[in-house]
């Protein structure tokens, strides 16, 4: 992953690479760095941890330049230690990189036997030595970067600076994301050029920005940029403003941003609901212009996505099938864009994403669209990411800014654009009368509300926490559109508390991980009154009989008691079709809560980042 940022300007510019790097934390925290030319040359800063580490160091040198480059890592090659922490230098140049050299071993040997001693285990050096080198042929600065970089395979995102010519930053761009920033002063003149990972990095800066594409190298000077592809032709790219908010993302009354956002699900679902306002009908326009034909010339949905997006997916696979009757796979983009599957141009390919930076899902598209399924769809909270240009449909969750690592209200908003697209489908295949419609309507407008209630459960919630902190591993267990529900819990658990957890389809508790459970293994289950609590039941039964500890999310009128080791949570109303939707939110308090016992970094847990755009 990791976050790049550079600037040339005629004004002091450390300022705008450490403000541009605590916006790109999110991508990755491990350890940061950046690299200036000043009057006494090239000088770099290198931190372990965050970007406040860097900070505190810039301060404490009073490091100043007017031009530099910067960087967030998110370790891939290498330990997260200073060594490998980035910029890395090499004969006057310093090099900031995001992505993977996939031929970094076999161009590491060439340049070894030529003499460049390598002081990383990163991928990355290989990039500022190959640099070096053509720049010792007499090549120019720029069309050294470019012939370095026809050399290597892989992903990146580069940022070069040179000692000999501190007014030129040469950047590329190839499978990771980048953008130039195009900065105006008071007076209109141009002030500055910027070049960053993402918009947000940039926005301190200006709003105007041109999206640089997959084999663009470009340069940026106090006077201008120019951009060309790998082998120099040049190229126009349009400049756009941004229309993302630049308003800093306070905690306000909240310990974590995940409790934040946790409780901002409500308003996040309002929000991304907020045109059904007066309507009586789903129609397919919510999701741009062609979606009408398009969804005319589809018989079956292909989703793709990673993480807690893919649980989405999942959870809308039962939707999709059940009411609107349209056959549906759910593939983990990673694993798709690899697998030899089968093609159906019919298909309505649906990406889902919180970030729309995800290099896996964006791969993932691309492999569907190389099969000839050009019918693609984005749900997407970020209205300008790659994911969101290269979909033919779009629908955007409004849930605002997510900043916790956990995916909390990004995944709820993404649950209701899916049961919209399935009520949108279901109504063209006429499978929806509008008595249903309008009942699948009301229920979603009084979303927030029921989400509202389910909150208020956070202080037993709590109590249930701390049983939970001195355990090891954890079960969640549940059933239909509620094993998605369950294997999202046990996801929250495992990367904010760092306990050991599994979801698992409660009927195939018998087949293997029954062998597991004992009085130190809680079990999680997911129990609404649907019509599979009678068998969800018997299954809770099995685990009881083998001495588990059952914590159970049940629904007012579930028909379930507690007894001794059979704890149970109500939640204050049945939700039918929507159900998976209110269940997913004391999972979500659950493992807020067990982090916070065990004194875990809630928003910024171990070894994660928020963005994985690396493969
Ligand atoms: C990372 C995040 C997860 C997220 C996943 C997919 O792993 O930590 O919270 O679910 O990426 O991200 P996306 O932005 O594509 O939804």
């Amino acid at each position: 992953m990791c976050g790049i940022v550079a600037a040339v300007a005629d004004r002091n510019i450390v300022s705008v690479l450490i403000e541009g790097l605590r916006k790109l934390e999110y991508r990755g925290y491990d350890s940061a760095g950046l690299a200036l030319v000043n009057e006494s040359g090239l000088l770099r800063l290198r931190a372990v941890g965050r970007v406040a580490e860097l900070a505190a160091q810039v301060e404490a040198t009073a490091a100043a330049g007017n031009s530099g480059i910067a960087h967030t890592r998110w370790a891939t090659h290498g330990a997260p230690c200073e060594r490998n922490a980035h910029p890395h230098v090499s004969g006057g140049l310093a090099v900031v990189h995001n992505g993977i050299i996939e031929n970094h071993e076999a161009l590491r040997a060439e340049l070894t036997a030529a003499g460049y001693v390598f002081t990383s285990d990163t991928d990355t050096e290989v990039v500022a030595h190959l640099i070096a080198h053509e720049l010792k042929t007499g090549a120019d600065f720029f069309d050294a970067v470019r012939a370095a970089i026809s050399r290597v395979q892989g992903a990146y995102a580069l940022a070069v600076l040179r000692e000999a010519e501190p007014e030129r930053i040469v950047v590329a761009r190839e499978g990771s994301p980048l953008l130039l920033g195009v900065s105006e002063g008071a007076d209109g003149a141009i002030d500055g050029y910027f070049a960053g990972s993402d918009a947000s990095a940039l926005l301190q800066v200006t709003r105007r920005m041109v999206c640089l594409e997959n084999g663009d190298c470009a340069e940026i000077t106090r006077s201008g940029y120019r951009i060309t592809r790998v082998d120099g032709t040049p190229v126009e790219r349009p400049v756009f403003e941004s229309q993302l908010s630049a308003d800093a993302i306070e905690l306000g009354q909240y310990r974590h941003y995940m409790q934040k956002e946790i409780f901002e699900q409500p308003a996040a679902l309002s929000a991304t609901l907020e045109m059904l306002e007066g309507a009586r009908s789903v129609q397919p326009g919510l999701f741009g212009a062609n979606a009408e034909a398009i969804f005319a010339d589809v018989n079956r949905v292909l989703i793709i996505a990673c993480g807690t997006s893919y649980h989405a997916g999942l959870v809308a696979r039962y939707w999709l099938e059940a009411i609107a009757g349209v056959p549906c796979v759910v593939e983990i983009a990673s694993e798709y864009r690899y697998r030899e599957s089968v093609a159906n141009p019919h298909t309505l390919v649906v990406t889902i994403s919180q970030s729309g930076e995800t290099a896996d899902t964006l791969a993932a598209l691309q492999h569907a669209k190389n099969l000839g399924m050009a019918h693609s769809l984005a749900i997407c909270n970020a209205p300008e990411s790659s994911l969101v240009r290269e979909t033919a449909l779009r629908f955007i969750t409004r849930a605002g800014p997510e900043i916790g690592v956990a995916s909390t209200k990004a995944f709820t908003t993404q649950l209701a654009a899916l049961y919209l697209l399935t009520l949108a489908l279901a109504t063209r295949l006429g499978r929806l009368d509008a008595v249903r419609e309008a009942n699948a309507l009301q229920a979603l407008r009084h979303l927030p509300a029921a989400v509202a209630r389910v909150l208020e459960l956070e202080p037993e919630i709590k109590a249930w926490a701390e049983r939970f902190s001195d355990k090891q591993h954890a079960l969640f267990l549940g059933r239909g559109r509620h094993y998605p529900i369950a294997l999202e819990g046990a996801l929250k658990l495992k990367e904010i508390s760092y306990i050991h957890a599994e979801g698992y389809p409660a009927g195939e508790l018998k087949h293997g991980p029954l062998a597991l459970v004992d009085r130190n293994m809680p079990v999680v289950a997911v129990a609404p009154n649907d019509t599979l609590l009678e068998k969800l039941k018997s299954n809770l039964q099995e685990v009881r009989a083998r001495g588990g500890e059952l914590y159970v999310f049940a629904d007012a009128d579930s028909e379930i008691s507690e007894s001794e080791g059979v704890h149970i949570l109500r939640l204050p109303e049945h939700y039918g079709s929507l159900s998976p939707l209110l269940h997913v939110v004391p999972l979500q308090l659950l493992s807020y809560h067990v982090a916070l016992v065990r004194g875990t970094d809630v928003d910024k847990p171990r070894n994660l980042a928020k963005s994985v755009t690396v493969e």
